[in-house]
């Protein structure tokens, strides 16, 4: 729980006017355990008289990046499929998890950990294992028996299109390939306590969005890997392998390493329909 300086304070109402759930009693200087422990109060006495759950109270800089700096960024942000045969040192990948404290997460919950495969070996495996899964479970689907029934109840799902992108993932597999992983050098895994009301999905894919992003201003490319998400939320033996605890389930991942490849150009989409009512 924060705690308040009451010697301190002086009664500007800050926190308890910005309190989303109205904790605070400044009178007394307690805060009652409707907190969320969202740390708006921390954040936002100017006499640094509230003190966070944890750690010290940091004052925030300055930050010099205009909404035309964001709007380049995002457009120079682009998938990673192609990687430098470098490793991304220990210190960089932590450094990418020491920032996810900042990032998001449904009340405050934060139950997400993170698994960092960063052997050769290991993503080799990851990529293998995956691949195995997904052939299986395209396999399934696009059998000559199910793919009738299936086509049958849901006509919208394109199997003659999954079947042909089954069938060159097959062809394209081969020992060392690397159609999963693309040779990255380091592969995050976003994973949490399965439970029944949490949102450990959402927080997982903002943090590895936000992580993405601050692996690019660091000179690394990344990659969302929803194959390893799709084949590890399927086998239980695959997260086994992969020291993701029991009862633990996958919710995001990320590919990062130093990319080989440099786009010049925007990608030139069109956004998305908007309806203001
Ligand atoms: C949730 C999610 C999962 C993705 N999964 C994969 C994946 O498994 N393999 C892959 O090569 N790309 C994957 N991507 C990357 C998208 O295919 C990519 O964003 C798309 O090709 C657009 O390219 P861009 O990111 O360079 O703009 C994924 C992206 C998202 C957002």
């Amino acid at each position: 729980m924060p705690r308040i300086d009451l010697e301190k304070c002086i009664k500007c109402m800050k926190c308890v006017r910005d309190c989303p759930s109205d904790a605070i009693d400044i009178d007394k200087g307690t805060i009652n355990d409707t907190c969320i422990h969202c740390g708006h109060c921390v954040a936002i006495c100017p006499e640094c008289t509230v003190f966070p759950d944890e750690g010290d109270i940091i004052k925030l800089q300055t930050t010099s990046v205009s909404s035309n700096d964001f709007k380049k960024l995002s457009a120079s942000i682009r998938t990673c499929r192609s990687y430098k045969d470098r490793e991304v040192d220990e210190k960089t990948l932590l450094s990418l998890v020491e920032n996810m404290k900042h990032y998001p997460s449904a009340s405050n919950a934060r139950p997400l950990e993170i698994t960092i495969v960063r052997s050769k070996e290991q993503v080799q495996k990851l990529n293998d294992q995956t691949a195995q899964q997904l052939i299986k479970a395209i396999g399934f689907i696009t059998s000559p028996i199910i793919m009738p029934i299936l086509q049958l109840l849901a006509p919208k799902l394109n199997l003659p299109r999954l079947n042909a992108y089954k069938k060159q993932f097959i062809a394209r597999q081969s020992p060392g390939s690397s159609q999963v992983c693309h040779h990255a050098p380091s592969v995050l895994i976003f994973h949490a306590p399965v439970t029944k009301y949490g949102m450990a999905d959402a927080d997982a894919n903002i943090w590895a969005s936000y992580t993405s992003i601050y692996a690019n201003t660091l000179g690394l490319g990344s990659c969302f890997n929803g194959f390893i998400v799709t084949a590890m939320k399927r086998s239980k033996a695959m997260r086994s392998k992969f020291s993701i605890p029991a009862r633990h389930q996958v919710y995001a991942s990320l590919l990062i390493g130093h990319p080989k490849v440099k786009y010049t150009n925007e990608a030139g989409r069109a956004k998305p329909s908007v309806e203001l009512i």
